[in-house]
């Protein structure tokens, strides 16, 4: 077996086994045994098989009983019930069985559609993610959840369901364009600032070195994953803790929705979600120097402006949100480095607030 980090996430119905290494080859040899003999469907989208598919997952090819390659659109365009729906027709025309494989092979765009007709296809089959980008291998692979979108309504339909599987080979990164390197590690900043200070210094000091060509980054995705296995095995359905990872989703996904398709990536949006959490923070006894580290680092991962934006639709869109309740939504706000507290705010606060950040995001 390939030189590996190894990280186990202990959930409900089993265990994950994650993988972080270099080379390609990591994700054949972790997953050679469990597919062996099975029908294996594998998830992905067109760009990312022909850069990488054959030389990742040939060993799989070699000892499945059969092994099918079902390419979704690329990106956020994968993450839709018609999509979803082609999947599973495809998976029972193929012969998909309760104890076949499926292999999702990309993005977390890939990942969320695959994981969701595998958590929901026969009531659930067997899973792994092979996340080929940044934020995929330290974040949308890790951690059960799966979702497609409705219109204006981001991640609206999911479900739990956990991979048994995780292989992260950071080789497959040196052809990500630099943007959605940098998107990807917004998601560690976001972990580390409110989860890890150790690894938030750790950022500070080598995130220029991350963003190399040809840097190893096999420490990184580890630690991230780390961080995020802790929160998971503690509040596995998002009760609680769990929240804290969607520090900086709730203006996100809110962007995501309501911006042209691509305006922002996942992680810029997220990055601008960041900026305006902590400025709600700040009204209400906010750590000194949090403010200026997590925007001395955000800079540094230079998301492109902020696109012009109406706060109506991006109102609509916050209550809207999956984790709203009746009474709205539950804002994560930082309170220090690896500090933080969920509130729920007065409408008029939240748009106040928001009027000002779209007007000069980086005044607030
Ligand atoms: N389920 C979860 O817990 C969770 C957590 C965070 C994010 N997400 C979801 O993940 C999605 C964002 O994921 P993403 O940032 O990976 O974007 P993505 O899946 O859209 O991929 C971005 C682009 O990168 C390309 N790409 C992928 N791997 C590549 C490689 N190795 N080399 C070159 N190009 C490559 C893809 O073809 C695509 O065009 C969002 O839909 C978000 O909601 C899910």
């Amino acid at each position: 077996m390939p030189e590996a980090e190894r990280l186990e996430l202990r959930h409900a119905t089993g265990v994950t086994e994650l993988a972080v290494g270099r080379g390609r080859e990591l994700a054949g040899a972790a997953l050679a045994g469990w597919a062996a003999g099975r029908a294996v469907f594998v998830v992905t989208s067109a760009p990312i098989w022909e850069l990488h598919g054959r030389a990742c997952l040939d060993a799989v090819a070699e000892v499945a009983s059969s092994f099918e390659v079902l390419a979704v659109p690329d990106g956020e365009a994968a993450k839709t019930p018609e999509v979803a729906a082609g999947l599973w027709q495809r998976i029972l025309a193929g012969g998909g069985k309760r104890d076949s494989r499926v292999v999702t092979f990309g993005g977390g765009a890939v990942g969320d559609v695959g994981g969701f007709v595998a958590g929901t296809y026969m009531r659930g089959v067997p899973l792994a993610h092979v996340p080929t980008t940044l934020l995929a291998q330290v974040d949308a692979a890790v951690g059960g959840k799966a979702a497609i979108s409705l219109p204006g309504a981001k991640n609206a339909v999911g479900v739990f369901h956990h991979p048994r599987h995780v292989v992260a080979a950071t080789a497959v990164l040196e052809t990500l364009p630099p943007r959605q390197l940098k998107a990807g590690l917004v998601e560690v900043v976001k972990a580390a600032a409110l989860l890890d200070p150790r690894l938030f210094a750790e950022l500070e000091r080598s995130l220029d070195g991350l963003l190399a060509a040809g840097a190893d980054r096999v420490g990184l995705v580890a630690a991230a994953q780390r961080a995020k296995i802790g929160v998971v095995e503690r509040d596995p359905e998002e009760h609680g803790e769990r929240r804290v990872l969607n520090f900086g989703h709730t203006l996100g996904h809110a962007l995501e929705a309501s911006l042209p398709p691509g305006a922002l990536l996942h992680g810029e949006a997220v990055a601008y979600g960041m900026a305006f959490a902590t400025a709600l923070a700040r009204r209400r006894g906010l750590e000194a120097g949090f403010e200026r580290r997590l925007g001395g680092l955000l800079a540094r991962l230079d998301p492109p402006p902020l696109p012009a934006c109406a706060v109506a639709p991006l109102l609509r869109c916050i209550e809207r949100d999956k984790k709203a309740r009746h009474d709205g939504p539950v804002w994560v706000l930082p309170t220090g480095v690896g500090a933080w507290e969920a509130a729920r705010l007065p409408r008029s606060e939240v748009a106040d607030a928001l009027a000002a950040f779209v007007e000069s995001p980086a005044a607030c």
